[in-house]
């Protein structure tokens, strides 16, 4: 049992699953800054792939999942894992056990998610008041997928309350999940501050890992959350995309390989932007939509963000965009 709790070495550091935001795009920039900065991810995970009524042919995986073409790694190294959705257990057995084959190094399953489409379909945070639907899903998948290849959950606190967060962890405890990320609120807190990181600390009576995850923005909430959850193992969410350097200030001065140098300044984040809006999309409108949505969580995190956001926001053309990047060091 001891020998799981030991399992990471050293604190992990993991890059959120955002469905729209953490696509294979972002993954490969963000994951790219952080290893630039001496402080790589020690993995990210997919957005969800969702199992409704079949196993997914292979074009569906890696659509999401373009790693998989390249070990599953993303250019500067960083490991994806596969993330599930659904409630056959069989189904999603015979869909990790799939994407297996296809390359992936872990399988996580998603617990968390609160739309309502996925949830009326019994999908997603609605099975966090179903424990025994949580222990049948991971053990079937446990089951399915080569010994080797670790089997993750990821969770929020309940549904509409924390009662039952004792059943969650005891299902889980019994699925032989190899860890558990937990996103610190419930479903109907949705994604509004605070998360509630103290209440992570129950679940590390768990014999396995124990990742926190929510509301982290800087270093000293990380460090805070570190303390009142119990656990030293974070998983960055929006604020590593509104701060693409925030892996690299937690570590600071706990690291060895971590130099002084760990401020992503504006100037060497332009760059990193034009390579997001010279990217892959369906096309350029899809793209300037999505270069728009980082920008406008970069003004949280950058003063030069904003300005240029003032610029830009009416502008549809990418070139001018990118123009007005460039000059943007002049502002
Ligand atoms: C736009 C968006 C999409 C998300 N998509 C997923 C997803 O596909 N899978 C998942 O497990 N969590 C998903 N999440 C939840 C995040 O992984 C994370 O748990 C949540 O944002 C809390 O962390 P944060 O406060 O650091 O952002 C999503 C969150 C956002 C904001």
């Amino acid at each position: 049992m001891e020998i799981k709790k030991q399992f990471f070495k050293q604190p992990v550091r993991l890059l959120a699953p955002m469905e729209g935001l953490t696509d294979p795009l972002m993954r490969q920039i963000l994951t790219q800054i952080a290893s630039d900065l001496g402080r790589p991810y020690d993995w990210s995970v997919s957005e969800f792939i969702r199992v409704t009524q079949t196993v997914l042919p292979a074009h569906v995986f890696y659509k999401y999942v373009p790693e998989l073409h390249h070990d599953a790694k993303t250019a500067s190294g960083t490991p994806i894992h596969v993330q599930l959705l659904g409630s056959e257990a069989q189904l999603m057995a015979e869909n990790a056990a799939y994407a297996c084959e296809l390359g992936a190094p872990a399988i996580d399953i998603n617990f968390g998610c609160p739309a309502k489409t996925v949830n009326n379909h019994r999908g997603g945070s609605v099975l966090l008041d179903e424990p025994e639907v949580i222990y049948e899903i991971i053990s079937a998948v446990r089951q399915a997928v080569p010994t080797h290849i670790p089997v993750s959950a990821k969770i929020r606190l309940g549904y509409t309350d924390t009662s039952r967060m004792d059943d969650i962890r005891g299902a889980i405890s019994d699925s032989g999940a190899d860890w558990l990320t937990i996103h610190a609120r419930t479903k109907t807190q949705g994604y509004k501050p605070p998360a509630y990181w103290d209440k992570i600390k129950a679940f590390n009576k768990l014999s396995i890992p124990v990742i926190a995850n929510g509301e982290i923005w800087n270093a000293e909430q990380s460090q805070r959350c570190m303390v009142q959850s119990g656990t030293t193992h974070l998983m960055l969410g929006r604020g590593a995309v509104t701060r693409p350097d925030l892996i690299a200030q937690i570590d600071h001065g706990h690291q060895q390989n971590l130099g002084s140098n760990t401020t992503l300044l504006w100037e060497d984040l332009i760059t990193h932007q034009i390579k997001f809006l010279e990217g892959q999309a369906k096309n350029d409108v899809v793209l300037v939509g999505r270069y728009k949505q980082w920008l406008g969580m970069l003004t949280k995190g950058y003063n030069e963000a904003q300005i240029l956001w003032e610029n830009v926001k009416r502008e549809k053309n990418k070139a001018t965009i990118i123009a007005a990047l460039q000059s943007s060091t002049q502002l």
